[in-house]
């Protein structure tokens, strides 16, 4: 039986929740045999699958291709699926337009980036029976106003990594994503947020993880975030380095303090 939204919230009063990015369904099989919760088809499907160098080329038809392998492969995990960049950040409407794809395809949410300036899109699909999480932090569809991937919410920056969240749990977000913020900031948002956050970068605080699978293997090899820990080492098969991330997650021993950031350099 897939896990529905409800039992996530019923896992996260007892333990931590273990998200993984996953695109296609034999993976998708290995990681819902280790008890992966939740695999988010992430737009990072852009860099880890595509080759490009940003997220930002994926569409929602990519999207959509990739939730309909990981739901035929999977039978446990909740899936969420990315609204890729351009196709929410118009209009309300265009949002929802898009999230019925990916709920058409098999998502159970979808998730977008950004803040209060989201919030009225995000009401508008929560209102209409769309589940959504939120992407606040280090997001990536903002890579070339940010000028790189680079930790956010240093300093007066937490200000307003803090209202965001804030904003997209008040318009309704079940779920909030913080990514590569200080561990202190999210240990903050974690404890006032009404949804449940997940954190990558962020803090063991946080209801659960994710990472994007090619990190957590060792695939992906140029430059690796702070964040990431490669879980094939330790599991010596795709399905232990997933039991071993579940297990981690769950004890609360990863993210240890080396995957997290402190409050300055
Ligand atoms: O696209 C993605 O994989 C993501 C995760 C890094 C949270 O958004």
């Amino acid at each position: 039986m897939r896990l529905t939204l409800l039992d996530l919230r019923r896992i996260a009063a007892e333990r931590k929740i273990a998200m993984l990015t996953c695109y296609d369904a034999s993976f998708a099989g290995v990681l819902d045999r280790a008890g992966i919760d939740s695999l988010l088809i992430g737009d990072s499907l852009g860099m880890v699958i595509q080759g490009h160098d940003s997220t930002l080329p994926v569409t929602v038809d990519d999207v959509a291709y990739h939730t309909r392998a990981v739901t035929r492969g999977s039978q446990r995990a909740f899936i969420v699926a990315d609204m890729p960049f351009g196709s929410y950040q118009a209009s309300p409407q265009a949002a929802f337009d898009s999230a019925v794809r990916l709920l058409q395809a098999g998502a159970q949410m979808v998730k977008l980036e950004g803040g209060e300036e989201m919030a009225p899109t995000i009401a508008f699909l929560v209102e209409r029976g769309v589940p959504v999480c939120g992407h606040v932090g280090l997001t990536p569809q903002h890579v070339n106003r940010f000028g790189g991937y680079r930790i956010q919410g240093r300093g007066q920056a937490a200000t307003r990594i803090r209202t965001a969240a804030r904003a997209v749990a008040a318009a309704g977000a079940e779920m909030v994503v913080i990514e590569a913020v200080p561990e202190s900031l999210a240990r903050t948002i974690a404890a006032e947020s009404k949804a449940l956050t997940i954190g990558i970068g962020a803090s063991a605080a946080c209801s659960g993880q994710v990472l994007v699978l090619h990190d957590m293997l060792g695939v992906a090899t140029d430059k690796r975030p702070r964040f990431v820990k490669n879980f094939l080492l330790e599991g010596g098969s795709v399905e232990a380095a997933a039991r071993a991330y579940l297990t981690q997650v769950q004890s609360g021993q990863f993210p240890a303090a080396e995957h997290v950031y402190p409050d300055s350099n």
